[in-house]
């Protein structure tokens, strides 16, 4: 096992609950943005590639007809489960296993989705390209994800700080390197949903498990950025609050 998905595992264990228990990521209007940008149906055959704690797949288990996700980390599979079995949730399945190459016989889903992780992977290409094998001639391949600032020294900012408060990033992809990722798979061009998620810089700090010692530097270098946007998250402080924007897009081909 490489030693980039020990860092994973090690970082979405100890995230698995904090993770799945924010606001920002349970957030139903959310959800259903990609539920919609994916044209979702109730004869759709849905596979949640990194699903993490299950939210997305759950969402999708109360359109579609079947709904399989799989992540790397048992712990996010055990909340994933934990959650289909609170809905009472009886289309919906998981298991552990890594994305690269995805465990499935070409054309086995109408529809294939991924949110929140491609900037985890360190081979993006190669994972949608799976996520095409995997998805049936006609069906959907969706990538919901933030996007890295156009500025790139912005970019190259916000990826420094990232890779201290989440050593398991791997890179956030801007708009123009997402698009390239689908034209390179073969897929049409696809559409584009674009979304804003607020979020409280301190409660993305309990989440988080820096090294130690890093979680200063972290908290500083957001605070910096009120100043002059240097990592390009429009930080700013409201009410007492250092809050940042996470620019998203969902690419749906
Ligand atoms: C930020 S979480 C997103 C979870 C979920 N998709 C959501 O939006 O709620 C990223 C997930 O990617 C998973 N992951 C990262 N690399 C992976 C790999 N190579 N194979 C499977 N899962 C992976 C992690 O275990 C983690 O659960």
């Amino acid at each position: 096992m490489s030693s980039h998905h020990d860092t994973v595992r090690d970082q979405f264990s100890r995230q698995a609950i904090p993770f799945s228990t924010a606001p920002s990521m349970r957030d139903d209007k959310a959800l259903q943005l990609l539920i919609d940008a994916a044209a979702t149906n109730a004869a759709d055959t849905v596979l949640d590639v990194a699903c993490g704690p299950g939210l997305v797949a759950c969402a999708f288990a109360k359109v579609a007809r079947q709904v399989t996700g799989i992540d790397l980390t048992p712990a996010m599979i055990d909340r994933a489960q934990a959650l289909a079995n609170e809905r009472q949730l009886g289309n919906v399945g998981f298991q552990v296993g890594d994305v690269l190459p995805l465990p499935y016989p070409d054309t086995t889903f109408s529809l294939v989705v991924s949110r929140f992780a491609f900037h985890h992977f360190p081979n993006p290409a190669a994972v949608l390209a799976e996520m095409r094998r995997v998805c049936r001639p006609g069906g959907r391949v969706a990538v919901a994800d933030l996007m890295a600032s156009p500025d790139p020294k912005k970019a190259a900012a916000f990826h420094r700080m990232e890779m201290l408060r989440d050593p398991s990033h791997a890179r956030a992809l801007t708009l123009e390197e997402l698009r390239t990722l689908f034209a390179r798979a073969g897929l049409r061009p696809p559409t584009e949903t674009f979304w804003r998620m607020e979020v409280d810089v301190e409660g993305l700090l309990e989440r988080s498990f820096p090294a130690a010692g890093n979680l200063e530097v972290i908290r500083q270098m957001y605070v910096d950025s009120v100043a002059d946007d240097a990592l390009g998250l429009a930080t700013r402080r409201e009410n007492g609050r250092v809050r940042i924007t996470y620019a998203n897009v969902i690419l749906c081909a």
